[in-house]
C-alpha cells in the first residue's frame, strides 16, 4: 500500500477552486514539497482555475504565501516550481470557459508531452457536480487518462451522500475518482497495519480478551473563526467524526486484508464498519463552546457567520460497538472538539485488569498512538521501582519519532495522498460502499441531532470540554491511569 517511488506516467495537474483557502494552505505546499523532493516530473504544469480574476503575479502571491522556505535552496526550488504554474479564471457551469481550460491545457501539453490529467476540486461540494460535468463534457478527451480528486465533505447523510455518488458515478469511474480523507495520508494513521500485522506481540493482544476499551481523540485548540458558515451546517460529528475517526477506528478494528493491495485493504474496512449498528442516542454526548472564561475570547453564537441560537455541536463523543467475533463487548469511545484546552489527536487501547492479587494498585497496560502533534507510539506498562522494595511504578515504553528518527522529515498527508493518486494507488483514498457504510452508523442519531433532539452542553473556549466527559468516557469503562 501506498507508493514511494517517483510517478511513472505524465501529468497535467489541474487545482479547481485555486483561489480557496484548502488550495491555498494544503494543495500548492503539497505540490511544491513533491516537486522540491522529485517525486513530481519536473515537466508537470500545474493549472489554477477559480472564478476569481487574477494576474499571474498576484496568482504565485497566493501559491506561495503558504509554502515554508527554510533554506536557499528551497528558495530557488520555488522559483523553478512558479514557472510551472499558471492560472485561467472562469466560471463552473459555463462551458465555454472550460473549453478555454481545454485549449490551455492542450498547449501545454503540447510541450510537455503529458498524457494524462489529475484534477483536483478545492471546491465547496455545492460545485462538485457541475464542475465534474463541465470536466466531462469540455475536459476528458479520447486516450487521454483522468484521475479526479474530491474533497469531503460527501454529502450530508446517506441519502445524499448516494445522489452524490450516483450523481458522480454517470460521469467517471471508481477508478478514477480519488475521495480524500487528508487522515489517511498522516504518518501514524498509515503505520497502524504495520504496528497491528508485523509486530506478533501486538497483533495476539488485539482482540476483546486482552483490551477493555478503545478511545480516539480529536483536540482542537482553534473554534470555527472564519468558517462558521460552513460548519454550521454540518457539526464537529460531520467534519471530523463521521470521517477522520472513523477511518482511524476502521484501521485500528478490522481484520487482516489478504494482501496490501488497495481493494484488499478496503473490502477489510467496510467489512469492519458493516459490524457497527447505529449510534444509539444514550451513547452520544454534545457540547458547544462559549467565550473563554475571561471574557476575551468569543463563544461560537457570537461568530456573525453563525445563525442565532443554533445547537450545532462543536465537541461531541460518541461511542460505537463492533458486534463480531474479535470486538463483541468492547466500547470505542471517539471525541472531537474544537476551541479546547490543546491539540492533539491520538488513540488510546487500554487493556483489562490483571487478573489475581499478587500486586496492589495496579494500573492498566495501554498502547497509546499519537497521531499529532508529536509522532509516537508508546507503551504504559508496569514496572519494578528502582529501590530495595517490590513497589510497582507505571512506566512507558517510548518510540517519540522525535527521538528515534530525529533528521527525518515527516511528509505533509496532502502529500502522500497526491503522491499515491498519481501513482494510481486508491489504498488511501474512500471507497464508495466504505462511504455508506460509514453514513449508515451516523445518520439516525445526526438526524435526531438536526432536529433538534439533542441539546449542547455548553464548555468555555479553551477548556476540557463540557461537564460530564470524564463520566461518560469512565461509563465505558475507561480507567484513569
Ligand atoms: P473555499 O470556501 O475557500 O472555496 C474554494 C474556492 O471555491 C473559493 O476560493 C471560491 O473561488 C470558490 N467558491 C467559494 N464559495 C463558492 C460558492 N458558493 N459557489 C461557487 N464557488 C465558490 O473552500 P476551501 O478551500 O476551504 O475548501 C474546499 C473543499 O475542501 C471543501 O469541500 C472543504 O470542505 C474541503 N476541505 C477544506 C479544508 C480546509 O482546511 N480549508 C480541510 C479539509 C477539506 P472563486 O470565487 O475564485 O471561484
Ligand atoms: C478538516 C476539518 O477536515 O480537518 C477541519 O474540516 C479540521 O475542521 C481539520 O480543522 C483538521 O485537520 P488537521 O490535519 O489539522 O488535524
Amino acid at each position: 500500500m501506498s507508493s514511494t517511488t517517483p510517478k511513472k506516467e505524465h501529468f497535467t495537474v489541474v487545482v479547481l477552486g485555486a483561489s480557496g483557502d484548502l488550495a491555498k494552505k494544503k494543495t500548492f505546499p503539497a505540490l511544491f514539497g513533491l516537486y522540491k523532493n522529485k517525486y513530481l516530473d519536473p515537466n508537470t504544469h500545474i493549472i489554477g482555475y477559480a472564478r476569481t480574476k487574477m494576474d499571474l503575479h498576484v496568482y504565485h502571491d497566493q501559491v506561495s504565501k503558504y509554502i515554508k522556505i527554510k533554506s536557499d535552496e528551497d528558495k530557488v526550488h520555488l522559483e523553478s516550481f512558479l514557472k510551472l504554474c499558471t492560472y485561467q479564471s472562469g466560471q463552473y457551469d459555463k462551458d465555454s470557459d472550460f473549453q478555454e481550460l481545454e485549449h490551455h491545457l492542450r498547449d501545454v501539453e503540447k510541450q510537455t508531452r503529458a498524457k494524462a490529467r489529475l484534477f483536483y476540486m478545492a471546491l465547496p461540494p455545492s460545485v462538485f457536480i457541475p464542475v465534474a460535468k463541465s470536466l466531462k463534457k469540455n475536459n476528458h478527451p479520447e486516450g487521454v487518462t483522468i484521475r479526479l480528486i474530491v474533497e469531503k465533505p460527501f454529502g450530508m447523510d446517506l441519502e445524499s451522500s448516494r445522489e452524490l455518488g450516483r450523481e458522480l458515478g454517470a460521469l467517471f469511474t471508481e477508478e478514477e475518482i480519488y475521495r480524500i480523507d487528508h487522515y489517511l495520508g498522516k504518518e501514524m494513521v498509515k503505520n497502524l497495519m504495520i504496528l497491528r500485522f508485523a509486530n506478533v506481540i501486538f497483533g495476539s493482544v488485539w482482540n476483546r480478551h486482552a483490551i477493555d476499551n478503545i478511545q480516539i481523540t480529536f483536540k482542537e485548540k482553534i473554534g470555527t473563526e472564519g468558517r462558521g458558515g460552513y460548519f454550521d451546517e454540518f457539526g464537529i460529528i460531520r467534519d471530523v467524526m463521521q470521517n477522520h475517526l472513523l477511518q482511524i477506528l476502521s484501521l485500528v478494528a478490522m481484520e487482516p486484508p489478504v494482501s496490501l493491495s488497495a481493494e484488499n485493504v478496503r473490502d477489510e474496512k467496510v467489512k469492519v464498519l458493516r459490524y457497527i449498528p447505529p449510534i444509539q442516542a444514550e451513547d452520544i454526548l454534545l457540547g458547544q463552546y462559549v467565550a473563554s472564561e475571561d471574557g476575551k475570547v468569543p463563544g461560537y453564537l457570537d461568530d456573525k457567520t453563525v445563525p442565532k441560537g443554533s445547537k450545532t455541536p462543536t465537541y461531541a463523543a460518541a461511542t460505537v460497538f463492533i458486534n463480531n467475533e474479535r470486538w463483541s463487548g468492547v466500547p470505542f469511545v471517539l471525541k472531537c472538539g474544537k476551541a479546547l484546552d490543546q491539540q492533539k489527536t491520538e488513540i488510546r487501547i487500554q487493556f483489562k485488569d490483571v487478573a489475581g492479587n499478587l500486586f496492589q494498585s495496579l494500573s492498566r497496560n495501554e498502547i497509546v498512538i499519537r497521531v499529532q502533534p508529536g509522532e509516537a507510539v508508546y507503551v504504559k506498562m508496569m514496572n519494578k521501582e528502582p529501590g530495595l522494595g517490590m513497589k510497582t511504578i507505571i512506566s512507558d515504553l517510548d518510540l517519540s519519532y522525535s527521538k528515534r528518527f530525529n533528521d527525518v522529515a515527516i511528509p505533509e498527508a496532502y502529500e502522500s495522498l497526491i503522491l499515491d493518486a498519481l501513482n494510481d494507488d486508491h489504498s488511501n483514498f474512500v471507497r464508495d460502499d466504505e462511504l455508506d457504510a460509514a453514513w449508515k452508523i451516523f445518520t439516525p442519531i445526526l438526524k435526531k441531532i438536526d432536529e433538534g433532539h439533542h441539546d449542547p452542553i455548553p464548555y468555555a473556549f479553551g477548556s476540557r470540554g463540557p461537564k460530564g466527559v470524564s463520566e461518560f468516557v469512565a461509563k465505558y469503562g475507561y480507567h484513569r491511569g
